[in-house]
Formats: structure tokens, sequence, C-alpha cells
């Protein structure tokens, strides 16, 4: 195949952060489709108000003639007031509410310290049909931080799912055999986003020649199997697996230190190297499903009516893009030859 032509892709989640960061790297994920905007700002977005403000910020940091359409999300707290959510979902300001458990990540801080606390916000969303998206780890350090996800998974949504049945829910930036195993289970109602680089690298890439800060996001890259797993599941036409990015930018000098900061910045490449995915695993005529069609589908809209092209014409993305007021980011796939261009 040397050409494919798709509806405009989407990304069902991304990081676009705020202010002079926002400026800088809007622009990398302005030729996508509809894009779910992650609330991990400090503060983060709880309000409607809040909320409001930030899509003005997003808006105006569009490049001109762009047709991306930000989708905003509610970041839920120990105090979340559920009619909050019922009437900015109702007025179509969020369309999901994302559940940080406190300390799982970036400005997690005042994310939930057990799922108990937002019951009556989590009984609102199954009534009114809002998506509950997922960091799914726990937290606890005497639990393996390979294992986080499984647990979280195993401990805390696996009997929340149980418990409220007209839930629905997108395991966000899937990273294991059990997410696949778990979400492929139960059907349509739960999703997963998957990012180009769990299916890139496995966890050698944190370590491959000597400590790479570039290849540390959360939940952190996991072992072969598992990105065997994850690569089967984002090929296998299940419905249930749509791309979400995770593009989540850093500054170099906030990587490259003593505690770096968690995060692959993906959203200039993202698209080609999910192609590249595909064409390696011979599903080139299932990308249309992950990239364009699948997560619409499963936040009620329809794929987008406008297109991209895919062709086969090799391509080698900046190895960083600079930010506004200094520094710079480093693009993931950034110097390395890439078999598609995308139009
Ligand atoms: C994200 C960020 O930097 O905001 N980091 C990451 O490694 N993925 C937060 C998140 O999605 O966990
Ligand atoms: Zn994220």
């Amino acid at each position: 195949m040397q050409e494919l032509v798709l509806p405009r892709p989407d990304d069902w989640h991304v990081h676009l952060r705020d202010g002079a960061a926002l400026r800088s790297v809007m622009p990398s994920s302005a030729r996508m489709g509809r894009l779910i905007v992650m609330p991990n700002l400090v503060p983060p977005v709880t309000s409607i108000d809040d909320a409001l403000a930030y899509r003005e910020r997003i808006q105006a940091a569009m490049p001109e003639g762009s047709t991306a359409e930000p989708l905003l999300t509610a970041y839920l707290t120990d105090r979340t007031d559920p009619e909050e959510l019922r009437r900015g979902y109702a007025q179509g300001v969020w369309v999901a509410a994302k559940l940080y458990p406190a300390k799982a990540t970036t400005n997690s801080d005042a994310g939930v310290t057990d799922v108990s606390r937002i019951l009556p916000a989590l009984r609102v969303m199954a009534e009114i049909g809002m998506p509950l998206l997922v960091h799914g780890e726990v937290t606890r350090s005497e639990v393996d931080v390979f294992d986080r996800e499984a647990t979280f998974l195993r401990e805390v949504l696996g009997p929340l799912l149980d418990e409220l049945t007209d839930l629905r829910c997108v395991v966000e930036h899937a990273t294991t055999r059990a997410a696949v195993d778990f979400v492929a289970a139960r059907g349509p109602r739960v999703g997963a986003t998957i990012t180009p680089h769990h299916l890139w690298w496995n966890r050698n890439a944190l370590f491959d020649g000597g400590l790479r800060p570039h290849a540390y996001c959360l939940p952190v890259l996991k072992r072969e199997e598992d990105r065997r797993a994850l690569r089967e599941a984002a090929t296998s036409g299940d419905a249930s697996f749509f791309a979400g990015t995770d593009s989540a930018p850093h500054a170099i000098s906030a990587k490259e230190k003593d505690c770096g900061c968690a995060g692959v910045f993906n959203a200039p490449t993202a698209v080609a190297g999910y192609a590249a995915v595909f064409d390696e695993e011979g599903a080139l005529h299932r990308l249309r499903g992950f990239l364009s069609e699948h997560g619409a589908a499963f936040y009620g809209l329809a794929p987008r009516a406008d297109t991209v092209r895919i062709v086969r014409r090799p391509w080698v993305a900046p190895e960083t893009i600079p930010l506004e007021g200094g520094g710079s980011v480093r693009v993931f796939l950034g110097g390395t030859p890439l078999p598609f261009s995308v139009e």
C-alpha cells in the first residue's frame, strides 16, 4: 500500500499544557481532529468556569486554519460536586471526567485518594452516560511500579465496574497484557487508549546504553510481552481500542535531571508512528478504525468528514521543538527515519 486516505485522525488523550507551553505545542496537535484534552494543569480543571476559560486559551493558541476540536475533561477530586459534572456535561463544556489517583503522576496531587470518595459523582456519570477516563495505577509504595496497572484493574476498577454496571470507562494509556484482557472482556462500555510509544518501546528503552529520561513516562514502559499484547489489540480491529497519544511535553531541562518528569512528547510524529506499527504488523487496513473511527464511536461522534493522506514516503521529524520563552522539548522519534509522511 503506497497511500492511505483516512478521516482526519483524532487524539483521545493529549496534554496541551497552558500558557507559553500551550502556545509552543499546540501547533503539533492542531492537525488532528478531536482532541480529548487532559485537565492536569496547575491548578487542575475542576470547575465549569475553569474549563471554559481553558478552552478559550486553547482556541487562542490554535494556528490559523486549524480544524482541531478540543474536547475538555473534568479533573476529579475528593470534593468533586456531582451536580457540577452533570451541568458541565449537559452544557457541552466537558465530555468526560478524569480519575487521577492522588500522587500517581504529573500534577495529580489534587487527585482522588480513594474511589469511595467519588462514588456519588460516578453514580451521576453512570446515569447521564458521561465516560470516566482512568489513570489506572495504584500508588502504594509496596506495589512494584511495573505491577501498578494490573493491581489497579484487579483491586479498584474491576469491582467498581461490577458495582456501577452503567458506567462507561476508558482505561487510558493501557500498557499491559492485563489491561488488554481487562478491556477486551468487558465489551463496548469499556475502551482503552494506546500510545505510540508503548507500541514502539518496551522497558529496555529506559536503559538502552544508559539511563534514558526521554523514554520515561507513566504508566512506565512494560515488558516485551506487554508491548506485543498492545500491538495485537491495536491492530485487532476491536473497536474498544483507539488512539490516544498521551503526548506529554516537558522541557528537556525538566526531564534530564534528578527526579525528572514523566512524559513523552509525541504529537509531531504520532500518526506516522502509529502507521509504521500497523505496517510492521501487516495491518494497515485496520489503521482507519484505530485512528479515525473507534474512539469517535465510543464518544458518540461520527468520524471526521475531512481527510488526511498517509503516504509511503520517508520522513524525518525534528529532534526537538523550541519552547516560547526558552528551552526546548524532545520529540518522540525525532531524528529517526519513518516510512510514512502525513499530508
Ligand atoms: C503525563 C503528564 O506529564 O501530564 N505524564 C505521563 O508520563 N504520561 C501525565 C499522565 O498522563 O500520566
Ligand atoms: Zn496522560
